[in-house]
């Protein structure tokens, strides 16, 4: 028997007619007299294994009979095709063995409380529904790496340990940096890849974000993953043109390499596959409270839309839709203002439809000095600390942008999941921060 890895089950359709032994755990049995069906998962897919009694030893098939839900054991046995099975092959056994009997799994088939689950994280992970959704998720992160990538641009690693706030002070995470420093846990990456971008061009990061979000709400992780990338030169109607393009590279290679997984989700795909191939619509703000006020929302201008709003805007679309120029008064500090309208800023959310809500939020950047230094003034921000962000304005300044795109947000609605705590393998949430 040879050390290396067993072959995967998402491998085998190409091996029908040999004989293969794999490793893994008992998703399910059934028995049906002289005949076991075993389901077997290896993380990589699911295999019917079918144990005849007068095929086999007897010893393998008293083994076959003790196993239960997670045991984890080696089977052996030749691939034949099966058209009704995921992968269209099954695998006739011949030879067994148990390698850890497991006891008591918590996790039975009847209902559980969410509470129950979450405690049990490490061991939920194992059901097809989560390891569906992480599948998505991974498929997302690579798709967003080829997406940059493909287009040339360099990935610059902001820091996790920052010195200041960047997206405002009511969610900070502190720490003790030294004895007598104060230090946060990074809001979004932003502000150090600006000067980045007039390095290289092109940026993105990509990383854990903190925010120490005091509700509790389906939307809100207080880690989360963000990808952001900033474009020297760019300006607000090519950022939201790149917004699209990237959301629908995304959203076809979800489509076209998570089929199996968003089957298993029970994922409709009609929404996805319009998102692919029609245009965004893009509404500005002051067109979109017009629109909430039709709708009977007792919304004005200078008002932040919250997930009502947003779930109502993109009612009767079936793609995202982009919201732009809001109010600069309850955006953050670095929004450019709209030259034509100073009211507002060169910003834009993109809300997801399906009531999943702000998937993307940017913006162009100021890039005046001066203009920049009242703004941090009038946020009342320690301007010491904000020096070497004034710096990217004072030497060779140019127009840029970008935007951060939470990646629980996005694998959930690809998912149809309507909750980021199923999002993320280990959620960290505001009295959860267990296992
Ligand atoms: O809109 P936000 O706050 O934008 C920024 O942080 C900018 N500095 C990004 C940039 O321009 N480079 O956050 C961006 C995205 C949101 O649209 C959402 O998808 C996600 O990050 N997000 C969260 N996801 C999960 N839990 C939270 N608490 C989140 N807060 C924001
Ligand atoms: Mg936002």
């Amino acid at each position: 028997m040879s050390n290396g890895p067993s072959p995967s089950i998402s491998g085998l359709s190409s091996r029908v007619g040999e004989t293969v032994t794999l490793k893994g755990w008992l998703y399910n049995r059934r028995d049906s007299g002289k005949i076991r069906f075993l389901v077997l998962r290896d993380g990589s897919g699911y295999l019917q294994c079918v144990v005849v009694k007068k095929e086999v030893p007897e010893e393998v098939w008293e083994a076959s009979g003790e196993l239960t839900q997670e045991s984890t054991l080696e089977v052996t046995g030749v691939v034949r095709e099966a058209p009704r099975q995921e992968g269209g092959v099954e695998l006739g056994v011949t030879g067994l063995t148990v390698l850890s009997l497991c006891r008591d799994w918590p996790i039975t088939p009847k209902e559980h409380g969410v509470d129950f689950l979450m405690s049990q994280r490490h061991l939920w992970l194992r059901s097809s529904k989560q390891v569906a959704i992480l599948k998505v998720r991974s498929e997302v992160e690579s798709a967003i790496h080829d997406f940059f990538h493909s287009r040339e641009y360099t990935k610059v690693d902001s820091p996790i340990l920052t010195p200041n706030a960047c997206e405002g002070t009511s969610n900070l995470f502190e720490t003790q940096y030294t004895e007598d420093e104060k230090a946060y846990l990074s809001q979004s990456g932003q502000l150090y890849l600006e000067p980045a971008c007039a390095a290289l061009g092109k940026v993105y990061c990509f990383g854990p974000t903190f925010r120490a979000e005091k509700s509790k709400t389906r939307r809100h992780l207080r880690e989360f993953w963000m990808v952001e990338p900033e474009v020297a030169f760019l300006e607000i109607d090519g950022l939201m043109d790149l917004a699209e393009e990237f959301v629908k590279e995304l959203t076809a290679r979800v489509l076209d390499r998570r089929k199996e997984d968003l089957k298993r989700l029970e994922r409709d795909t009609t929404v996805l596959e319009a998102t692919v191939s029609k245009r965004f619509p893009r509404i500005d703000y002051r067109d979109a409270v017009e629109i909430l006020k039709g709708k009977g929302f007792p919304v004005e201008f200078g008002d932040d839309f919250g997930g009502d709003e947003e779930t109502a805007l993109t009612q009767g679309f079936d793609t995202p839709v982009m919201v732009t120029r809001y109010p600069t008064a309850i955006k953050s500090f670095y929004m450019q203002p709209d030259p034509k309208d100073p009211d507002v800023v060169l910003g834009l959310d993109m809300l997801a439809p399906e009531g999943y809500g702000e998937i993307i939020g940017g913006s162009q950047r100021i890039h005046d000095h001066d203009l920049l230094l009242s703004r941090i003034r009038q946020h009342e921000l320690p301007l010491e600390a904000f020096q070497w962000y004034l710096d990217v304005r004072k030497y060779g300044s140019f127009p840029h942008s970008g935007f951060g795109m939470g990646l629980e947000r996005f694998t959930a609605w690809m998912s149809g999941v309507p909750h980021l705590r199923e999002c993320i393998p280990y959620p960290r949430m505001l009295y959860r921060i267990y296992p």
